[in-house]
């Protein structure tokens, strides 16, 4: 019997490409650590919408559910009317797998040129936790008199005490294990009911676990993202920001073809899932010039999760091995994943 059961999902567009690299230096990772993998592909996204109508069968929920982890490419298709996969997939599984916790690292990997000129790799090191189940994702709101001159269109963003203390807590934890620096991300100055929340339960978890907490404005922590990074250690903030934030913070680190994440359930009562923070790409899908190692970093990050700290390593070092190749000329994903996968039984 295997030891980790993994569902593999590579969605639309470049996912498949990506996830196919992925796999490999999972399946090369596991090897390294005697770790017997299970890999179980499920079929889900665009294809599979347009040709029967489903988006996430509850049968397949169910399934996904006793797995150990999900490993996942990226969901979205312009065939598809925007929404329908995005939420009906992807936040339909973050949501009931209860993954209130999406981590996004944003680090600059050595011999990768940032846009931001002469940054060191050591000014851009730091971690976004994304609160992952609430805010204006949580789907509160709704429309009225569509189509006519009185159309109102109303979208609630949901803030829970429960929701933003556990995603705290969380962020504290993480940021003990790194410089101790949390920042929290928000927009009190105007959001106030939801910002007076945040700043108050933030306060009290940093200050129960010991951990210095300082606070940004949003639309400052992009300023600084990009001016300086380096001022950043773990940063706390809401669903919308956190995903706006990252792909910002994505392009400091030279491109969504590095930026990797995984929606946690740091409770471990359901899977967690691990996916590149780029979408699916539509402009380069097919064309064999993604970058896999957004997509391996996530794989890394799910065998850390399994309690492979040393495998996940080995991954992350042979993700960071090719990625001098990336560039104009650079060999096709499909050849980036063999070197990858490579590096990881050799490295
Ligand atoms: P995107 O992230 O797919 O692409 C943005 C830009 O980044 C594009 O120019 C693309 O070519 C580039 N890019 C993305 N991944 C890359 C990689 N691995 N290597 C090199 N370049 C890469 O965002 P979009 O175009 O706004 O969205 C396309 C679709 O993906 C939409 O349907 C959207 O809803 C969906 N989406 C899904 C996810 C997900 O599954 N987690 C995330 C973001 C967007
Ligand atoms: C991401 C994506 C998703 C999000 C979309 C596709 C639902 O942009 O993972 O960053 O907004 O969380
Ligand atoms: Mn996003």
């Amino acid at each position: 019997m295997a030891d980790a059961t993994v569902a593999v999902i590579g969605g639309d567009g470049i996912g498949p490409e990506v996830t196919e690299q992925a796999v490999k230096a999972l399946r090369a990772g596991a090897e390294r650590a005697g770790l017997g993998l299970d890999l179980v592909e499920v079929d889900l996204g665009a294809q599979r919408y347009l040709a029967t109508g489903e988006v996430l069968p509850d049968s397949v929920e169910e399934e996904l559910r006793g797995v150990d982890a999900i490993l996942l490419g990226a969901i979205g298709a312009p065939e598809v009317p925007p929404g329908v996969l995005e939420r009906g997939l992807l936040l339909r599984l973050r949501f009931a797998f209860d993954q209130y916790v999406n981590l996004r690292p944003i680090t600059l990997l050595p011999g990768v040129t940032s846009p931001v000129r002469d940054l060191d790799p050591t000014d851009c090191d730091l971690v976004v936790v994304r609160e992952n189940t609430e805010g204006l994702y949580a789907g509160a709101g709704g429309a009225s008199h569509r189509g006519s001159a009185a159309e109102t269109a109303v979208e609630t963003s949901i803030n829970t005490r429960h929701g933003v203390e556990r995603v705290a807590r969380f962020a504290a934890q993480v940021a003990e294990t790194r410089a101790g620096r949390l920042t929290l991300c928000h927009k009190t100055n105007v959001l106030t009911h939801a910002g007076d929340l945040w700043q108050r339960t933030t306060e009290a978890v940093a200050h129960e676990a010991g951990v210095a907490l300082d606070y940004a404005h949003v639309d400052a922590l992009c300023l600084h993202l990009v001016q300086d990074p380096g001022r950043f250690d773990v940063v706390v903030t809401d669903n919308l920001f956190g995903d706006i934030i990252t792909d910002l913070g994505a392009a400091v680190q030279g491109g969504l073809g590095f930026a990797a994440s995984g929606n946690l359930n740091p409770d471990r009562t359901a899977p967690s899932m691990f996916e590149p923070v780029h979408g699916s790409a539509p402009d380069l899908a097919g064309t064999g010039r993604a970058s896999p190692v957004a997509a391996v970093l996530s794989a890394a990050m799910l065998l850390d999760h399994l309690g492979q700290p040393e495998a996940a390593g080995a991954v992350q070092r042979a993700a960071a091995s090719v990625v001098e190749l990336l560039g104009p000329d650079q060999p096709s994903t499909q050849a980036l994943g063999d070197r990858i996968a490579e590096a990881v039984a050799s490295g």
